[in-house]
């Protein structure tokens, strides 16, 4: 049997923005209306719970009230004929709802809530708030399943591990500022073949990159084009 080519997207918040989920840093963002290391950092956390759960809470929320897009079906499409691989930096659940099956979620998951002090007992809670006071099963404070700021990216060997057997590798709507997730294609092979998906100017410098300077949706529907030429 012929071997599946392997895919990998490595998506940031641009692939959901047509869905209605506001990006972070292009203007209009949630890093303008609010101090990232106030809402998304482990100090912040410290600092003021409360507020943390508020911020998530109203991403959780807004979640529920939005739709995957084209472009993230597409790439669930595509695992009829390709071996997909999603890398993840949103934590919302889009890809998901498009029928990705495989997907590493580098910054965590809205839908899920875990205990502060142990980063394994994490529980489903669908699209509901989080509750100040609310306890884990350790008695601890439930707090958002998010990595934060401040803290280590468990999933980053696993993304790194399936970038480096990538055929072809697929950047959709990340501003490639956020480190590790930022360093992963460059984990790619010499000769695979890279795309990047975006409509504004992000800054890279890779071997055999695409650029096609256009939304999620629309890049989406060129890469289906290509692949199937
Ligand atoms: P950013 O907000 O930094 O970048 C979003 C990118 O999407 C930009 O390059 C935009 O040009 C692009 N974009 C906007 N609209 C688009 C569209 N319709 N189609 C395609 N691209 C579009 O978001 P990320 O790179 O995902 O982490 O941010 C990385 C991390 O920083 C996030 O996971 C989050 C944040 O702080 C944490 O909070 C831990």
């Amino acid at each position: 049997m012929k071997r599946l080519k392997k895919i990998v997207a490595l998506t940031g918040a641009g692939i959901s923005a047509e869905s209605g989920i506001t990006t972070f840093r292009d203007s209009g963002g949630l890093w303008e209306q609010y101090d990232v290391m106030e809402v998304a950092s482990i100090d912040g956390w410290r600092k003021n719970p409360q507020l943390v759960l508020r911020f998530y809470n109203d991403r959780r929320k807004h979640l529920d009230e939005v739709e995957p897009n084209a472009a993230h079906r597409i790439l669930a499409e595509l695992e009829k004929d390709f071996d997909v691989t999603v890398v993840t930096q949103n934590v919302d659940n889009l890809h998901e709802r498009a029928g990705s099956s495989r997907i590493i979620h580098l910054h965590g998951e809205l839908t899920k809530a875990r205990s502060s002090v142990n980063p394994g007992m994490i529980v489903d809670i669908g699209y509901r708030p989080i509750e100040w006071g609310e306890k884990a099963a350790d008695d601890s404070q439930l707090r958002p399943h998010i990595v934060w700021f401040g803290e280590a990216v468990p999933m980053i060997e696993m993304a790194a591990d399936a970038v480096s057997l990538a055929d072809i590798a697929i950047i959709i709507g990340t501003s490639l500022n956020v480190y590790p997730a930022a360093g992963l294609v460059g984990y790619a092979p010499r000769d695979a073949s890279i795309y990047l998906i975006d409509p504004n100017d992000v800054s890279y410098s890779g071997h055999n990159i695409t650029v096609i300077r256009e939304k999620a949706t629309v890049g989406m529907e060129k890469i289906k084009q290509l692949l199937y030429e």
